[in-house]
């Protein structure tokens, strides 16, 4: 029978805990720690949070673990609107993003916050997402156009308009590529739900001119094939959009370039 052994500085170990005094309504954060500054291995610490002066969302908790309790916290935030998607983690085992999730919606108990999974860590709570931005670049992720520019906006009409909707909203957050088996193990060339979405939305534009050329690229047994619908991508989208739809729609291009 196979055995499979973790590399010991992959064990998580149990970190230090940090209680709240006086708190009128204590709720306890368990926090992965990870430096990769002390050789140590990655740690749970805990922090009670008395929620009683603490705002509604995990970000809210996580901001006053980092200014009033412990500052050597590490995590990226921007907006805390659910529009520049930097602080996606995972929070109560599921990829999605701090400032949109209400501590008060994480299952009863203590509430568990880990990285991005399947990333290489940076520190704490922040993923290493170069490979994941190096994807994006891959797709060129721009309006391309051959005819020569006009001399006022290249205009839609609202049905070709409407053609991107569910796709142009994406911010970019990988909470659904780090939610998906085939990007777990084939990551490295197989470019996941989020990238293939945004490579859907520049080939449904009606203004861009080399949708054959994105096809073209996109025909490989891994960039695109890998994605065998398993869905946790849409299930875990927190703009609620739906990767898994624009992968299919996709394939159904590609099939239908081939019978035309
Ligand atoms: S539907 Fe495809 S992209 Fe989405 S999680 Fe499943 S395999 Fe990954
Ligand atoms: S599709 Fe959703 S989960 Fe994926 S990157 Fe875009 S916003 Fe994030
Ligand atoms: S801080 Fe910008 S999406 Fe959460």
């Amino acid at each position: 029978m196979a055995e499979f052994t973790l590399p010991k500085n992959s064990k998580i170990k149990p970190g230090k805990h940090f209680p709240a005094k006086n708190a009128k309504k204590p709720r306890t954060f368990r926090v992965y720690r990870w430096s990769p500054d002390d050789g140590e291995n990655p740690r749970m610490d805990s922090y009670e949070v008395d929620m009683e002066s603490c705002g509604p969302m995990v970000l809210d908790a996580l901001l006053k673990i980092k200014n009033e309790i412990d500052p050597t916290l590490t995590l990226r935030r921007s907006c805390r609107e659910g529009i520049c998607g930097s602080c996606a983690m995972n929070i109560d085992g599921t990829n999605t993003l701090a400032c949109t999730m209400a501590s008060a919606d994480c299952a009863s108990g203590d509430v568990k916050i880990y990285p991005l999974p399947h990333m290489p860590v940076v520190k704490d709570l922040v993923p290493d997402l170069s490979h994941f931005y190096a994807q994006f670049a891959s797709i060129k992720p721009w309006l391309r156009t051959q005819s020569p520019a006009p001399d006022r906006e290249r205009l839609q009409s609202p049905e070709e308009r409407k053609k991107i909707d569910g796709l142009y909203e994406c911010i970019l957050c990988a909470c659904c590529s780090t939610s998906c088996p085939s990007y777990w193990w084939n990551g490295d060339k197989y470019l996941g739900p989020a990238i293939l979405l945004q490579a859907y939305r520049w080939i449904v534009d009606s203004r861009d001119e080399v949708t054959g050329e994105r096809l073209d690229d996109l025909e490989d047994p891994f960039k695109l094939y890998r994605c065998h619908t398993i869905m946790n991508c849409t299930r875990t989208c927190p703009k609620g959009l739906n990767p898994a739809k624009a992968i299919a729609e996709i394939k159904k291009l590609m099939v239908e370039r081939r019978s035309a």
